[in-house]
C-alpha cells in the first residue's frame, strides 16, 4: 500500500524548498508582503444631482447615491477624513440636450458643486471633474452628432475645449478626459493653458473599454443612451498595441497621468501601461464591477470586504498607482484598520 506522507523511492525524501515556511504566521506574511494599497491612492467617483432636496439611492449599485449640493459637501469631508487621495464628480443636470449645454455653463450642477466641494475641503483632497458630455446631452452620447446621427468627433473637441476651461474655472485640480475622441487630451490641454490654467492637471482616460460592466453608471447619471459607444471606445478583443498606441498619443498630446477602465477585466493592459510609462497610471474600478460584488456579498456568497481589499490589492499589485472605486471611503477605513 502506498504511504502518501512518504515521497516515492528515488526522491529525495523532504522537498529541499518550502515555500509555505513564510506563510507560518501573520508576523511573516506581514513581513514579506510587498503590496499594500495606501488610501491616499484611491479617488471616490460621485455624482451630483441637480434639483432634488434628498439622495436619490442608485439601485444597481447598494451604497451609492446621487448628491445633492449639501450632501455632496459632507460626503468630501468625510472622505477627507477617512484619508482618501481624490474625489471625481460627475454632474447629473435637470435638462439635457443635443449639445450638452449645461457641461459649459458656469452655473451648471457640476461646476457649482466643483466650487462647493473645492471651498468645503480646499486641498485637502485632488478635485477631479469627469470631462465628457454623456451626463449632459439627451441622446447620451459622450460627444455631439453630425447631421446622420454620428458622433462628430472634431466638433466635439470644440466642446471639450469650453468644458474643461468652466471646470477649471470652477476650481478642479485635475480633469479626467473620459470621451474617448482623438485629440481630446491636446485639445483640453491647449484650452486649459490658453485659459492661464497650466497648473489643472489632466488625468486622461487613454484606454477605456467598451463595456458591458458601465451597466449601473448609467443609472447612476439617468443616460438616455441608445445604442452603443463602439465607434469611439475600444473593442474588447481589439489588439493590445491599439492601447499603446492611444497611450502615446495621450502622452505627446499632455496627459499628466493616464488610466485604463474598466479594472479587472484590463489587469494586462494595466500591467503593460505600468511597465511602459514614466507618468502615474491609474485604473478605474467602475460601477458593474462594484455590483457584481455587492450583489453576490448580499446573497452571502462571498466574504465582501475582503473581496474589496483583494480586488484593489490586485490593482495595486498590477501597477497602479492611483485606483478609482466606489468604496474608497469604506475601503480607506479598512487599509487603516488592518496591520
Ligand atoms: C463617461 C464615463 C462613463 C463612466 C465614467 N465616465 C460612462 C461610459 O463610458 O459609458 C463609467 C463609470 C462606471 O461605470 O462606473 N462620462
Amino acid at each position: 500500500m502506498n504511504a502518501p506522507h512518504r515521497a516515492p523511492s528515488g526522491h529525495g525524501a523532504f522537498p529541499a524548498a518550502r515555500p509555505r515556511r513564510l506563510r507560518t504566521t501573520p508576523a511573516l506574511r506581514r513581513m514579506v508582503a510587498e503590496h499594500r494599497t495606501r488610501p491616499s491612492d484611491l479617488v471616490l467617483p460621485a455624482f451630483v444631482r441637480e434639483g432634488i432636496s434628498d439622495p436619490v439611492p442608485v439601485s444597481s449599485m447598494p451604497g451609492v447615491v446621487q448628491h445633492t449640493r449639501d450632501t455632496l459637501r459632507k460626503a468630501a469631508v468625510e472622505a477627507v477624513e477617512a484619508g482618501v487621495g481624490g474625489l471625481m464628480l460627475f454632474g447629473v443636470p435637470l435638462v439635457k440636450d443635443a449639445v450638452g449645454s449645461q457641461g459649459t455653463d458656469p452655473d451648471g450642477i457640476l461646476q457649482q458643486a466643483l466650487r462647493d466641494v473645492r471651498s468645503e475641503v480646499g486641498d485637502d483632497l485632488v478635485l477631479m471633474s469627469d470631462l465628457c458630455l454623456d451626463e449632459f446631452t439627451d441622446h447620451g452620447h459622450c460627444g455631439v452628432l453630425d447631421a446622420q446621427g454620428r458622433v462628430d468627433n472634431d466638433a466635439t473637441l470644440e466642446r471639450y475645449a469650453e468644458m474643461a476651461r468652466v471646470q477649471a474655472d470652477a476650481g478642479a485640480h485635475m480633469l479626467g478626459p473620459s470621451g474617448m475622441m482623438d485629440g481630446q487630451v491636446g485639445h483640453a490641454r491647449a484650452a486649459l493653458d490658453a485659459a492661464g490654467h497650466t497648473d489643472v492637471a489632466l488625468f486622461a482616460y487613454t484606454a477605456k473599454y467598451s463595456s458591458a460592466f458601465y451597466g449601473p453608471f448609467r443609472e447612476a447619471v439617468a443616460s438616455s443612451l441608445k445604442g452603443d459607444r463602439k465607434t469611439y471606445q475600444q473593442d474588447p478583443a481589439g489588439n493590445a498595441r491599439e492601447a499603446r498606441r492611444e497611450l502615446s498619443l495621450d502622452l505627446a498630446e499632455g496627459a499628466d497621468m493616464v488610466m485604463v477602465k474598466p479594472g479587472l477585466p484590463y489587469l494586462d493592459i494595466l500591467r503593460d501601461f505600468a511597465g511602459s510609462t514614466d507618468v502615474p497610471v491609474g485604473v478605474y474600478q467602475i460601477s458593474g464591477e462594484y455590483a457584481m460584488v455587492e450583489a453576490a456579498a448580499e446573497k452571502g456568497w462571498i466574504d465582501r470586504d475582503a473581496a474589496i481589499l483583494e480586488t484593489l490589492t490586485s490593482f495595486t499589485r498590477a501597477g497602479a498607482s492611483v485606483i478609482l472605486t466606489y468604496w474608497a471611503v469604506e475601503a480607506a477605513k479598512l487599509l487603516r484598520a488592518q496591520r
